[in-house]
């Protein structure tokens, strides 16, 4: 059945030891392959959406494929959030914390005007380090961010409660 959306849940496929020994990798690209699967899932994500968004946020890369997908129905623009050094206008970037070292990453700095309603999306919240990032980032151009959609939320990493505790809505089809 849909109700806590196993249909979906099912077509997501697990591969132990990547990229490193002892991670069990959610791997989506099973659920894309499958047409009704991704379907359902922009379906389900749209259904989700809380009030009329500006723009829709994309995390970089696997982000993309579903922030542009949900943009569409949600009459809203793309917003693109990159890893820093890809974007070729002026940008604003952020830092945050990865298990070894730290990685960057950046958007437009006019990509949003001031008071804009930005979904955020991507396609698996972990530990939450690179949602954050995005809403400091979206936040620092004046966008009013209020909710970030996942398709998978992995819930023993705490990224979830994390981004919640900043004061965004949480919402994941799949755990
Ligand atoms: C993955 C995933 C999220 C992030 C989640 O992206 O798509 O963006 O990690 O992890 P976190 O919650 O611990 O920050 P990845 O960096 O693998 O990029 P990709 O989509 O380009 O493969
Ligand atoms: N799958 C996909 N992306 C990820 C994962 C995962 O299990 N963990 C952190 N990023």
């Amino acid at each position: 059945g849909s109700v806590n959306n196993d249909d979906l849940k099912a077509r997501i496929r697990t591969i132990p030891d990547f990229p490193k020994p002892g991670i069990m990798f959610r791997d989506i690209t099973t659920l894309l392959l499958d047409a009704h699967g991704l379907k359902t899932t922009i379906d389900r994500m749209v259904a989700a959406v809380d009030g009329p968004v500006d723009l829709v946020a994309g995390i970089e890369a696997r982000g993309f494929l579903f922030a542009a997908a949900l943009a569409v129905p949600l009459n809203a623009g793309v917003l693109l959030i990159r890893k820093d050094g890809k974007l070729p206008g002026a940008t604003i970037a952020e830092e945050y914390a990865l298990e070894y070292g730290h990685d960057r990453i950046a958007m437009h700095a006019d990509a949003c005007a001031p008071g804009a309603r930005v979904l955020l999306i991507d396609d698996l919240i972990a530990t939450g380090g690179t949602a954050r990032a995005a809403v400091r980032l979206l936040r620092k151009a004046g966008a009013v961010v209020t909710q970030a959609h996942f398709v998978v939320d992995l819930p023993d990493l705490g990224g979830a409660d994390a981004l919640r505790a900043d004061g965004v809505e949480v919402r994941s089809l799949v755990a």
